[in-house]
């Protein structure tokens, strides 16, 4: 029979505590709440009450259930006060030697037959453990943050864990309302290997200063769908436990350099800089615990200062007649540009339009575009197959096969054909824009604009910045993108940009994990949308992307940044030699024939 967890300890009342100990106050457990100080006690009572506040306020909790929760709660100071608990969850800072000194006392003071967990995330679970004469009973139980509203539990059990606490302990997360993951003790578990990484790069081009912290932000929520760019992510989890955990990481992952804390982490850390508990860290907050963002030194100026210099556009060229260019030339007619498509012939033109026109009904049929307007875009279109209608265009959009030698030659003609001032755009994905842009002699005017696909739903624009753009011309690219509905992120020329940058050896790493046997495609896929909040796991994305696509990108960064750690998997390489490339073939790290 499984135990029955009545009252339970929690030790550290911080940012995990404080939101570990509402979990379980929440589901009807008695929860005793300890700090090291009368101060420490004071602080971790007010994260509590103002989380419960918060949930009265917004409607999700009624009074009275809040008084019960907090009711179930007692305050105290000292270890001692846990001698009759059943099981207890160690939350203080991320420190080996405080938490082996915690356990040693834990095991003195509570009752021979407690439970012993620690909430750490990159710290030796086995190494806690042999602190006290129970080692059979220590188990991490790793919540996210913010506990209460993130459903994913990390379950770790060491060599020496009994396979009835793991099951007690499993029992008790399906009680809280929690999906758990067991996995075994190794640096960062699931969700911290594959998060931390992409953080710590995230951080790295900031400090480089490749994009802003906004931009960079808003790439990976506006790119990726996820829940909060990585620095308001980094703020969220506090600069020092990031540290502590990307250190950690370093030292016991195999000195993997992507886990070496960026140096400006430690000097957030030194100068007082830890994120929201501290009311700064990369954004600035309303005061200490609040979530809200006020405005600082380094918050952009009004869009409209910003764009000053932008030149004025009205006639826009697109040329190609892929996917990206189909969905371009709908954005800008949709947007009320005069649009001249060039492809190469009347045949392919004539898909083309056939494909925005089917895309514009689509938005009639949804009830989103009137008739009136989706034959006013497609009137905005003119069709051609030479380039020397993009004679009097203000903007030209590159679509067309991402090879360079074709990209360049085009440029060139371009170069030759428009007016001069008109800004040059390649939608390139993994090109360098400068090589493009010097195949003109006006690389100033010269750009990169990175759409998603599809690009008439996805919100987000890259503008890629190369050494030799001027800023008229970001300007004029950055007001266009907006006249056009989109955010356009500013970046350098570098492989990847910002999002694939990011996104793909993180994707790489999930595949490492799979490879080496750690945990299952489902587990490491829940780990990351529950855990995380990402809209799909890592395998999912990596069958919808194709294991092709992913692939090429993936070699693309590994080349240009020589980072070893960006080294494709081998598994990943396989399955697209043995032609599973995901979705699109039926098979990739799942099989789609069968659902
Ligand atoms: N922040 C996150 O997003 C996150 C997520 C999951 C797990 N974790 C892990 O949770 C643990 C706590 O991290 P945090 O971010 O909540 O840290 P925090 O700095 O916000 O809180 C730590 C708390 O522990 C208290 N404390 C210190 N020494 C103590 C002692 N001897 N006895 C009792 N209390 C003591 C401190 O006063 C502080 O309130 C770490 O192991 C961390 O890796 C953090």
């Amino acid at each position: 029979m499984a135990r029955d967890f009545t009252s339970v300890g929690v030790v550290g009342l911080g940012t995990m505590g404080a939101g570990i100990v509402e979990v379980f106050a929440r589901n009807g457990v008695d929860v005793v709440a300890v700090e090291v100080s009368e101060d420490a006690l004071e602080r971790g009572r007010a994260i509590l009450t103002g989380s419960t506040d918060r949930a009265v306020a917004k409607g999700k909790l009624a009074e009275a259930d809040r008084d019960a929760l907090l009711s179930r709660v007692r305050f105290a100071v000292g270890l001692d006060a846990l001698h009759a608990v059943d099981l207890v969850i160690e939350a203080v800072p991320e420190h080996l030697d405080l938490k082996q000194r915690i356990f040693a006392e834990l095991d003195r003071v509570c009752k021979p037959e407690a439970i012993l967990a620690t909430n750490t995330s990159s710290l030796s679970v086995t190494e806690i453990s042999v602190a006290t004469s129970r080692p059979n009973q220590v188990i991490g139980i790793h919540f996210f943050n913010p506990a209460p509203v993130m459903k994913l539990v990390e379950v770790v059990r060491t060599v020496v864990t009994s396979a009835d606490v793991v099951a007690d302990v499993e029992a008790l997360c399906k009680r809280l309302g929690k999906v758990d993951v067991t996995i075994s003790d190794r640096a960062g578990f699931i969700a911290n290997a594959l998060l931390f990484g992409y953080l710590n790069h995230a951080v790295g081009m900031f400090e480089a200063h490749y994009a802003t912290r906004e931009d960079i932000d808003a790439a990976m929520k506006l790119g990726c769908g996820l829940p909060m760019g990585p620095l308001a992510l980094m703020d969220l989890i506090g600069l020092d436990t990031a540290y502590e955990i990307l250190d950690t990481m370093y030292r016991r992952g195999g000195r993997d350099r992507r886990h070496a804390p960026v140096p400006l982490i430690k000097q957030m850390v030194t100068a007082g800089l830890l994120g929201r508990k501290s009311g700064r860290g990369f954004y600035t907050y309303e005061r200490p615990g609040s979530p809200v963002v006020v405005p600082d030194g380094q918050t952009p100026v009004a869009t409209e200062a910003a764009l000053g210099g932008a030149a004025a556009i009205a006639k826009v060229g697109v040329v190609g007649s892929g996917t990206m260019a189909t969905g371009i030339i709908e954005v800008f007619a949709k947007a009320g540009y005069e649009v001249v498509s060039v492809t190469r012939g009347a045949e392919k033109s004539a898909r083309v339009f056939e494909a925005v026109r089917t895309s514009l009904n689509k938005g009639v049929v949804r009830g989103k575009l009137s008739e009136a307007d989706r034959d006013a875009a497609l009137g905005r279109i003119n069709w051609s197959a030479t380039l020397d209608h993009l004679a009097d265009v203000d903007l030209v959009v590159e679509a067309v096969v991402e090879e360079l030698s074709v990209k360049k030659a085009l440029f060139a003609s371009l170069d030759e054909i428009c007016k001069p001032g008109v800004v040059l755009a390649t939608t390139t994905s993994s090109l360098p824009v400068i090589d493009v842009a010097m195949a003109t002699q006006r690389p100033a005017d010269v750009i990169g604009l990175h759409f998603f696909n599809p690009a008439p739903l996805m919100p987000l624009v890259e503008v890629v910045e190369t050494i030799r753009t001027s800023t008229e011309t970001t300007a004029t690219t950055r007001a266009v993108c907006a006249a056009l509905g989109k955010t356009g992120v500013v970046c350098g020329d570098r492989s990847g940009f910002i999002v694939n940058a990011l996104l793909f050896p993180y994707l790489n790493d999930a595949v490492k994990m799979l490879e080496a046997s750690y945990s299952t495609a489902d587990d490491i896929d829940h780990a990351m949308k529950l855990g995380c909040g990402y809209p799909m796991g890592p395998f999912e994305l990596l069958d919808v992307v194709g294991l092709d696509v992913s692939l090429a990108i993936q070699r693309e960064l590994y080349l240009e940044l020589r980072e070893p750690g960006f080294a494709p998997a081998p598994l990943l390489e396989h399955l697209v030699t043995a032609g599973y490339l995901g979705r699109k073939s039926g098979r990739g790290f799942r099989d789609h024939t069968r659902r």
